[in-house]
């Protein structure tokens, strides 16, 4: 949910640090801070509200020259309303100890106690400031900080990736890791270390994933990594990311969001590209050929997600269980891992996420981890923490996606779900071959929508005053209208809610009239009619009706407001088009109305925490 940075080495910290920030201010960007040591040893610490750039201007109003080592923190708060005395580092006492940190303490209120009988003070009320003050009281009893920061480390509970600095150890970088990601880039004579790759890529590809209960003293070009719980020292290599960071820059769009939007057709692509061909009939994916036999025996899938990831679950649920007949049950992993339910050996645990560090999704698969169930993965973030955790997985091959609000992400876990629904289909399925022709055709079509974008932002324009929309669909378009109602309100903060269309009459009707607008998902197919049929009852009622209809329909427009056509597809298929319709719609409304729809309000990118 933060984003952290550090840096030792030749260079000037601060410029390191602070760009590396600026790449992670998707995790959250409340506050931010950074602590400096120059080369003297000598120690400043700045802090301030609002975005990395900010620190900047304060680094320019001190008199500090290099600083060959620093550590920063760009926040999204758990503990502790957004403030400067909340934002990290945090510092003991006098300011020789600084530490960030990602994550939550869980025993924090207990440490905070223990420590204010030892005398210790907080000055903020968030739960990381016990870490110095932890680190400060083993320091006094051992004069060692590398003791002193294990001692600390094995008090706390809870999920963290953590770094430290002192005055009393200023030619090294000490890190801690559990649940949270933390890596280290390697250079000559240097070391950046980050909560995500996406702040050291442009340093070096050289990396090596910080491991779970995992410690790691870092110095200017080398590394030494501890496992904490059995104080043992850990041999392991660096990698070789192969993560193209100009794919994280804006070019010429004036979002990401609207980027990643448009790199639809390319995102379809990518999620099939050696993995689906229709003149051979074959779909391979070679994520899941290590579970092959175990996968012949599934006889239901429980797919778990949050937020957008779990509409795309819902999906697949749909093609999952027509294309192959496996049961699915799609949950909410904030819900799953509460949950007291029958669980068989011969079900399969399928975790979606985009980021791979949902803190809810990872606590639903480790709740699952000694039930010897199989557990699957599909997740975009390459060597993030679900990645790492499942038995196998699909990775998404959609690249970074920089914008809160998912849009490729969850193209590209439905194009996903579909290729493993079409590999897990046993009597080559009668939609076998028409799907993987049809998943040719995507990328063709979704860029005719995406050629549409003026009309849709003219239409969207008109919509952005009001302060209510449902989203409605039936069948596959169902789950879809879901997810559409989710991107229209965390981008435009509009309420908006999806509903199955067939559930008008059951009570959302009462809502309806003029100033609560209707999104219609009227796409071709076998619920077509009926589909109309509710944007009629809607219509009576003197609502208004925003529909997406199929390219050559003439019946919704007689009925709707406002149609956006879409090219003709496969009815399994229709939810990543029209999709695209609803993440361009929510997109123009949230810019007419001005809003960042880049870093919308009280969002992050990665909810790494419960
Ligand atoms: C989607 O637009 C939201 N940003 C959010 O709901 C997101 O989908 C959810 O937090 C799950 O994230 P994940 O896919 O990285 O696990």
């Amino acid at each position: 949910m933060c984003g952290i940075v550090g840096y030792i080495g030749r260079r000037n910290g601060a410029d390191i640090v602070l760009s590396g920030l600026s790449a992670l201010e998707y995790r959250g960007y409340d506050s931010a801070g950074i602590a400096l040591l120059d080369e003297t040893g000598e120690a400043t610490l700045l802090k301030q509200l609002g975005r990395v750039a900010g620190l900047q201007k304060l680094i320019d109003e001190t008199t500090l020259q290099k600083t060959p080592l620093a550590i920063g923190h760009t926040r999204w708060a758990t503990h502790g309303k957004p403030s400067v005395v909340n934002a990290h580092p945090h510092s003991n006492a006098d300011q020789t100890i600084f530490v960030v940190h990602n994550g939550i303490i869980e025993n924090y209120v207990e440490l905070r106690e223990w420590l204010g009988k030892e005398g210790y003070h907080f000055a903020s009320e968030t739960d990381t400031e016990t870490i110095p003050h932890l680190i400060d009281y083993y320091y006094k009893k051992t004069s060692n900080f590398e003791e002193a920061f294990v001692s600390a480390i094995k008090e706390i509970r809870g999920a963290y990736a953590i770094l430290a600095c002192s005055t009393m150890a200023p030619d090294k970088l000490f890190a801690a890791r559990l649940s949270s990601p933390m890596v280290i880039g390697v250079n000559k004579d240097e070391c950046i270390v980050a909560s995500d790759p996406s702040a050291i890529l442009q340093h070096t590809k050289e990396v090596v994933y910080v491991q779970d209960n995992e410690m790691a003293v870092i110095e200017k070009g080398s590394y030494r990594l501890v496992d904490l719980a059995h104080d043992k020292q850990v041999q392991r290599e660096t990698e070789h990311l192969d993560f193209d960071i100009n794919q994280a820059n804006l070019g010429d769009f004036p979002h990401f969001m609207l980027k990643e939007i448009f790199e639809a057709p390319q995102t379809i692509r990518l999620a099939s590209l050696g993995r689906s061909n229709a003149s051979t009939g074959t779909v391979k994916l070679g994520g899941l050929e290590s579970v092959a036999d175990q996968l012949r025996y599934i006889d239901r899938i429980v797919i778990v997600a949050c937020g957008t990831s779990y509409y795309a679950g819902l999906v697949g649920e749909y093609l999952l269980e027509e294309i192959t007949g496996i049961p699915v049950e799609v949950q909410l992993a904030s819900e799953f891992k509460y949950r007291n339910e029958p669980f068989s050996r011969s079900t399969a645990l399928l975790a979606i996420s985009q980021s791979g560090e949902t803190a809810d999704t990872i606590a639903a698969l480790q709740k699952v981890q000694d039930y010897g169930v199989l557990r699957l993965g599909i997740v975009n973030a390459v060597g993030s923490t679900i990645a790492r955790m499942t038995d196998a997985g699909v990775y998404c091959h959609a690249g970074p996606e920089q914008a809160v609000a998912s849009t490729k992400a969850f193209i590209a876990q439905v194009v996903v779900l579909l290729l493993i629904s079409l590999k897990l289909s046993k009597n080559g399925d009668n939609l076998y071959q028409p799907l993987l022709e049809e998943i040719e055709a995507l990328p063709g079509k979704a860029q005719q929508i995406l050629d549409q974008a003026p009309a849709i932002e003219r239409i969207a324009k008109k919509y952005k005053k009001y302060r209510d929309f449902l989203f409605i669909g039936r069948g596959y378009s169902f789950p879809c209208a879901l997810e559409g109602a989710l991107k229209l309100k965390e981008v435009s903060y509009i309420h908006a809610e999806g509903y199955a269309a067939g559930e008008m009459k059951h009570g959302p009707l009462a809502m309806i009239d003029k100033d609560f607008p209707t999104f219609a998902l009227a796409t071709s197919g076998p619920l077509l009619e009926k589909t109309c049929s509710n944007i009629q009852e809607i219509k009576a009622r003197g609502g208004v009706v925003v529909a997406v209809a199929t390219e050559g329909d003439k019946l919704v427009a007689k009925h709707a407001d406002d149609v956006i056509y879409i090219p003709k597809s496969l009815e399994q298929t229709e939810p990543i088009l029209e999709a695209i319709v609803m993440q361009l719609f929510s997109y123009y409304v949230a810019t007419a109305k001005d809003l960042d729809v880049d870093r919308p309000r009280n969002l992050a990118k990665s909810v790494t925490v419960e």
